[in-house]
């Protein structure tokens, strides 16, 4: 299924509080200031044109969702979303997901980790550039708070047998936990804009989940 042209961002929307980027953010960490409030932090890494922090954050208003999504204008399109939406419970950041584990993000800090269909990299040789390799993996597994999730759902089999390799081999996320598919009740009713497409278009879409121990 071919991807459509991104629609245009109404220019008259603000979107300062929902688009940071990357030297916006506050140093030393501290998401209750990005948020303006204190919640339960959840971080979606390569969040595209922003399904699931829009669906998520509307369902969950008790829980901050952080986004970090590396092309400049999905980032500016997800954030224009949740603006246009009036969710101030999600912020997009406009920058690089294994930066923003390795140099900012404290210590058992978040509640969820959410990674849908990362770049699959398909050539051996750049394997070593997909997102979920083994520092970032323990990066997760050192901000999620105990019992926090890792959510990871991928349409290509060896990368997912391959993260699902290196996840066992970290003691303290335990998984993976079923997850099971369910019927699209409408057009958008789905994880991401990845699954949607996916789904429609027959592809097998593999999901796993992990608790931290
Ligand atoms: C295949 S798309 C999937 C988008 C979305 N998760 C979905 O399922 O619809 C992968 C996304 O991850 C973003 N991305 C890749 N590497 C990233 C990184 N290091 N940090 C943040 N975003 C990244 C890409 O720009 C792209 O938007």
């Amino acid at each position: 299924m071919p991807r459509r042209a991104l629609r245009k961002i109404d220019p008259a929307l603000d979107l300062s509080h929902h688009l940071k980027m990357w030297d916006e953010l506050p140093r030393p960490w501290d998401a209750a200031r990005l948020f303006e409030r204190q919640a339960p932090l959840e971080v979606e890494v390569g969040s595209g044109k922003g399904l699931f922090l829009h669906t998520a954050a509307s369902a969950m208003p008790a829980h901050n969702f952080l986004g970090v999504e590396i092309a400049h204008k999905y980032a500016r399109f997800a954030a224009a979303r949740l603006a246009k939406h009036s969710l101030a419970n999600a912020v997009v950041i406009d920058g690089d997901g294994q930066r923003l584990f390795g140099e900012l993000l404290a210590d058992a800090s978040l509640v969820a980790v959410h990674v849908y269909f990362p770049d699959p990299w398909w050539k051996k040789r750049h394997h070593k550039r997909r997102l979920m390799n083994d520092r970032f993996l323990r990066d997760v597994s050192r901000t999620l708070v105990p019992g926090g999730r890792l959510h990871f759902w991928s349409d290509v089999r060896d990368y997912f047998d391959a993260t699902l390799a290196l996840i066992a081999m970290n003691k303290s996320l335990v998984g993976p936990l079923e997850v099971t598919e369910r019927p699209a009740e409408h057009d958008l009713d789905y994880r991401t804009h990845f699954e949607r497409r996916m789904r429609l278009g027959g592809e097998s879409v593999f999901r796993a989940e992990f608790r931290k121990c």
